[in-house]
């Protein structure tokens, strides 16, 4: 049986020391404060936002709630980026995603000043991860690394294969991976024999948005599964892209889903906002 990395016990420990370190900010004057933008209302980013609220109250980092309606034109939403990029309570700025189809996500994303971009998915920030000088990183794939430091797995000489090339998560974890000196395979939707690589790895992460894409014959017996994943199957239940009980039986250990890599992600959010927060008054 896979040993479970477990992120969630792991994210409340995260968070127990980060509602720690506000308070000996509030002692200095300083308060993280995050704003998140929501355009529309699908139904799942409507969740994610909504715990990210949560978690920021829980933590002691203000949280600025702006919900747009979903027929908002670009323009709007550049003007309402604007304007936080230049209130300096404000430490950091998330949009939301996916955005309704007028609004162009790019243009979005390089808008957000790259020293409030949380998110970390500024050309500005991919490119200083990518030359190993980060400012800010994408909080999945930081999220991934945390957890892997912390159950004492070192990527340094392993063969890591990431299914996915998302900006959001597959390349700029290729890039952390890479800068930790592990030794990287990027698969996607055009590889060639897809599992014949998989097996090969001994860190395999699955990034795909597919139910059950990663079977326990994809998976070599002993390596270390992340999945990626948050899809619904056809019961409606929240499942990954790993079909998680029989690869639990080969892999040496693995990420549950839920209670993986998700709440890595908001703790990584959280943590990435009191760093601004720190480094703009430095
Ligand atoms: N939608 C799905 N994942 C993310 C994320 O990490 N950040 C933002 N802004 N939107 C998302």
């Amino acid at each position: 049986m896979a040993v479970k990395l477990d992120g969630k016990k792991l994210s409340i420990k995260l968070t127990n020391d980060l509602q720690v370190e506000t308070k000996t900010l509030k002692n200095q004057g300083i308060i993280p404060k995050l704003a998140v933008i929501l355009v529309g209302d699908d139904p799942a980013s409507r969740v994610y936002v909504r715990n990210k609220h949560r978690m920021a109250e829980k933590i002691g980092i203000e949280s600025l709630d702006l919900r747009l309606a979903k027929d908002t034109s670009e323009a709007e939403l550049l003007e309402k980026i604007a304007l936080l990029n230049n209130d300096p309570t404000i430490n950091g700025i998330l949009v939301q995603l996916p955005l309704p189809d007028q609004i162009n996500a790019d243009r979005i994303t390089k808008t957000i000043s790259p020293k409030k971009d949380v998110d970390g998915f500024h050309p500005y920030n991919l490119g200083r991860l990518f030359v190993n000088d980060p400012y800010a990183i994408p909080c999945t794939p930081n999220g991934i690394m945390y957890l892997l430091r912390e159950y004492g797995i070192s990527v340094d000489r392993k063969n890591v294969v990431i299914v996915g090339r998302s900006k959001i998560v597959g390349r700029p974890l290729a890039a952390l991976m890479l800068n930790q000196n592990a030794t990287v395979t990027v698969a996607h939707s055009h590889t060639k024999n897809l599992s014949e690589i998989t097996r090969q790895a001994d860190i395999l992460v699955a990034a795909v948005g597919r139910v059950n894409f990663i079977q326990a014959q994809d998976v070599k017996p002993g390596a270390i599964v992340i999945d990626v994943g948050i899809n619904r199957n056809a019961a409606g239940k929240l499942v990954g892209d790993v079909e998680q009980t029989e690869v639990g039986q080969v892999a040496g250990y693995l990420t549950p889903v839920p209670g993986g890599v998700g709440p890595m992600t908001i703790a990584m959010l959280m943590k990435q906002t009191i760093e601004f927060a720190k480094w703009s008054k430095q």
